[in-house]
C-alpha cells in the first residue's frame, strides 16, 4: 500500500516532451530518498490535455502540474512528496478562471463538464498492467456475457442501447453485429479499425496507448456475441507506443486466460492479431482495411459493410471508438 501515486503521463504528446525521463528521474530519486515503500511511479495513456504536457498528477491530493520538466523533479519530490506543499508555480493555471492556479483535473474547465465514457480509463491506470484495468472492473462485461448471456441476449442489448458507429457513419452498432451473426459459416472475424486516418484526430490513439484491454475485452465480446474466434486490430505502424502497448495487452490477457481458447473455463475460443498498416488514409475504409489485412484481393465493389468479406468470410468491421463506448 502506498501513501503517494505519482501519475505521469506516457501518451505520444508528453512522451515526445520528455515525460519518459521525468517519470525516470522521479523513480531514481524516490529510490534515492528510501522512499520506494511508500511512493510509486505509473506512467497512465493520455489525460487528455496535451497541450500543456507533460502532465504529472500527485494523489491523493490529486494535485494537477503542467509543463513540467526533468529540471523541476527535485523540487517536486521535496516540496509536495517529502514536505506536503503544492509546488504552486506548477500547478496549471487556467486563463478562464483569469489566471487562477486550479489544484486538481477536475476543476478545468476543461474536464468538469465531460463524462468520460470511452477514455474513462486513461491517465487513470498503467496501461501495462492488466490487474489495473482489472481493478477498475475491466473484463467484468466480458464474464458476465460468456456466463450469464446467450449471443442473442448480447446483440439485443446492444440493439437496445441505440449505441451507433464512431467511424463516421454512425450505423447501429446492434444491427451490424446482428448481420455478422446471421451470416451461416464457420470462419467469421471481427475487424477493429484503429487505422485513424483523419489528420491529427488521435482519439484512437489515445484509447489504445491509454487503455488498450478496453479493445480487447470489446473485441471479444463481440465475437462471442457473432460467432467468431478470431479478431484483427488494424493500427497504423505509424503509432508505436500504441503498438507495443496493445502487444503487451494482448500477451497479459492470454497469460490469463482471456484470449485463446477455452476462456475462462467457458468453452468459447477467441484470439485476437494486429495487423499493421502502413498509413494510407484509404486504408481506414473498410472493405480497402480488410483487403490489406487479408493481403490479397477481395471483392472490394461488390462488398457493403454488413457483408463485406475478409477472404470472402462474413466479417464485422468496427471503429476502435465504437466497442470501447459499450460501458
Ligand atoms: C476513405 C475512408 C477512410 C476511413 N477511415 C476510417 C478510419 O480511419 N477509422 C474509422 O474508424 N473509420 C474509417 N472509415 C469508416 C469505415 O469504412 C467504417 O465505416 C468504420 O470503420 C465502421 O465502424 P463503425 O460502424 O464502428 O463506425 C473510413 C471511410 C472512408 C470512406
Ligand atoms: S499525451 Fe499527455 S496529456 Fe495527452
Amino acid at each position: 500500500m502506498y501513501r503517494t501515486h505519482i501519475l505521469v503521463c506516457g501518451g505520444t504528446g508528453c512522451h515526445s516532451n520528455n515525460s519518459g525521463k521525468i517519470r525516470e528521474a522521479f523513480e531514481e530519486q524516490i529510490k534515492a530518498r528510501g522512499l520506494d515503500g511508500d511512493v510509486c511511479v505509473v506512467g497512465t495513456g493520455c489525460f487528455g490535455l496535451c497541450a500543456v504536457g507533460p502532465i504529472i498528477i500527485i494523489y491523493p491530493e490529486g494535485a494537477f502540474y503542467s509543463c513540467v520538466t526533468v529540471e523541476d523533479v527535485p523540487e517536486i519530490i521535496e516540496e509536495h512528496i517529502v514536505k506536503g506543499r503544492l509546488v504552486e508555480r506548477l500547478l496549471y493555471h487556467e486563463k478562464a478562471l483569469g489566471n487562477k492556479a486550479v489544484h486538481s483535473l477536475a476543476e478545468t474547465n476543461f474536464y468538469k463538464k465531460q463524462t468520460r465514457v470511452a477514455l474513462h480509463n486513461c491517465g487513470v491506470i498503467n496501461p501495462e498492467k492488466i490487474d489495473e484495468y482489472i481493478a477498475r472492473d475491466g473484463y467484468q462485461a466480458l464474464i458476465k456475457c460468456l456466463t450469464e448471456y446467450e449471443p442473442q441476449q448480447i446483440i439485443d442489448i446492444v440493439s437496445a442501447s441505440g449505441l451507433r458507429g464512431r467511424g463516421g457513419a454512425g450505423f447501429p452498432t446492434g444491427r451490424k453485429w446482428q448481420f455478422a451473426k446471421n451470416q451461416v459459416n464457420d470462419t467469421k472475424y471481427v475487424c477493429c479499425n484503429a487505422d485513424e486516418g483523419d489528420p491529427g484526430a488521435f482519439m484512437d490513439r489515445s484509447v489504445l496507448e491509454g487503455d488498450p484491454h478496453a479493445v480487447l475485452e470489446a473485441m471479444t465480446i463481440a465475437g462471442y456475441a457473432i460467432g467468431s474466434h478470431q479478431g484483427y486490430i488494424y493500427v497504423r505502424a505509424e503509432y508505436p507506443i500504441a503498438v507495443e502497448r496493445l502487444k503487451i495487452a494482448i500477451a497479459q490477457s492470454r497469460e490469463y486466460g482471456l484470449l485463446g481458447k477455452d476462456i475462462l473455463g467457458t468453452g468459447f475460443d477467441f484470439d485476437i492479431e494486429l495487423k499493421l498498416g502502413s498509413g494510407a488514409f484509404v486504408c481506414g475504409e473498410e472493405t480497402a482495411l480488410m483487403t490489406s489485412i487479408a493481403a490479397s484481393l477481395v471483392p472490394v465493389l461488390l462488398s457493403r459493410r454488413s457483408r463485406a468479406c475478409l477472404e470472402n468470410r462474413p466479417s464485422s468491421t468496427t471503429s476502435r471508438r465504437t466497442p470501447t463506448s459499450l460501458r
